[in-house]
């Protein structure tokens, strides 16, 4: 009995052993669990306030970008929100990947082809590329995301086309840039209204740029810019959307983001038809369909592009049918600096005219394009007479 009650007791002591010897095992794994689902439910805590400050982001972004038109709310701010552009995004990566990016770009094209859109893009792309200093000994206790303030000049050479503002830019740019940017980027908006001279003296800063400086030139007129200062730079000109999934895709994301839910299709289908291609331009035009406008009616502003002062389908209209004292009454007020959008409108809608035409109108039209493209443009003071002799004949050719 004694033995039983050993062995009893032996077996109640093994089991408190072993019980006892579990236990604390159970503890850990208990541990574990707890700390596991701690660090989950961090995580998934960082995640929701991750989660809400994009939410927040983009409600701010939603009120800031209140009352303003919807080609600039829309703008994109990468190189991946880019419709259409995937030869040029793909150059540029490869560039970035590799460091070897170019410290000379001209960006040109025609009205809102995404000149602007695309040098922010790439000027805020040289300064990731290039990082930041530190600047913590700058700025103790203060996080440094908030004091980063990327050196980007933007400049409109519409105003400053001077050579004493090009010396002056010339000379900013010289100068170190101030942490925490280690680059520092300009750009020249309109850039063809450049004097001469001032073009000049740009031609030895961009063949022997500075380390730290980068110059993006955008212009619709890139034969304004002298041929030195073209062979310098790396010139990108950004596709017009003429496929038809590109032109969808900015319609859609024009009306998710206009909340608007009507029928799109025929809006498509008359960008097609109409030629209306510029990405900003069809954004303008889905604007004005979206708040209730016809089909054409959108886009035939959209088309009506303005040159300076003049409005260019008034004068087209009058062309083609063949009055001159209605085109001489607009182009009156023309200046020299309007001359290469006046003629590059007049050929784009006679374009149209001459596909849409037959018999003796679609000759009359041929040699009216013949006219405005032989009107001389080598001496640019010459260059606005030139081509308003070339409109005039091409008028009169029109009524023969
Ligand atoms: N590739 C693109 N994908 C999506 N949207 C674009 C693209 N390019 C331009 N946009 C839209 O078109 C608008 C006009 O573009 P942007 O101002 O860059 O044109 P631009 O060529 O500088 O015009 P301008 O000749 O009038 O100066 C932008 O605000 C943007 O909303
Ligand atoms: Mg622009």
């Amino acid at each position: 009995m004694s033995d039983e009650s050993t062995k009893d007791t032996k077996d109640t002591k093994d089991t408190k052993d072993i019980k006892d010897k579990k236990e604390p095992k159970k503890v850990i794994r208990s541990k574990k669990t707890i700390q596991q689902s701690l660090e989950s439910s961090l995580l998934k805590q960082n995640g929701n306030e991750k989660d809400k400050d994009k939410d927040k982001n983009k409600e701010k972004e939603k009120k800031q970008n209140e009352g303003r038109v919807l080609a600039l709310s829309l703008r994109p701010k990468s190189l991946e929100d880019l419709i259409g552009q995937n030869d040029i995004c793909q150059t540029l990566k490869s560039q970035f990947e590799s460091h070897r990016i170019p410290h000379f770009f001209i960006l040109s094209g025609p009205v809102g082809c995404g000149k602007t859109t695309l040098a922010r893009i790439l000027s805020r792309k040289i300064h990731e590329t290039y990082g930041i200093q530190d600047v913590s000994h700058y700025y103790k206790n203060i996080p440094i995301q908030k004091k980063v303030h990327y050196e980007i000049k933007e400049v409109n050479a519409a105003n400053q086309t001077g050579i004493d503002d090009i010396r002056k830019l010339i000379e900013h740019m010289g100068f170190k840039p101030l942490p925490p940017s280690r680059v520092k980027v300009v750009i020249l908006d309109e850039a063809h209204q450049l004097s001469v001279p001032a073009q000049n003296a740009l031609i030895t800063e961009t063949e022997d740029v500075p380390e730290h400086v980068f110059y993006i030139f955008c212009t619709s007129a890139p034969q304004k810019i002298i041929p030195a200062l073209q062979r310098r730079a790396f010139h990108i000109c950004p596709k017009l959307l003429k496929d038809k999934d590109n032109i969808e895709e900015i319609v859609k994301r024009s009306a998710k983001y206009a909340e608007y839910n009507g029928d799109i299709d025929p809006f498509v289908e008359g960008i097609i038809h109409y030629e209306v291609f510029s990405p900003g331009l069809i954004i303008q035009a889905a604007e004005k369909y979206f708040s209730g406008l016809s089909v054409s009616d959108s886009l035939i502003n959209g088309k009506n592009e303005m040159v300076g002062n003049i409005d260019m389908i008034s004068v087209c209209r009058a062309l083609v049918g063949g009055k001159w004292n209605v085109c001489a009454e607009i182009l009156k007020d023309a200046t020299r600096s309007d001359t290469y959008g006046i003629k590059a409108s007049v050929l784009g809608y006679l374009k149209t005219v001459l596909l849409k035409s037959s018999g003796n109108k679609s000759i009359n039209v041929a040699k009216a394009i013949r006219f405005i493209t032989s009107a001389e443009f080598q001496d640019e003071s010459i260059a606005l007479p030139s081509l308003l002799s070339s409109l005039c004949l091409a008028c009169a050719q029109m009524n023969s």
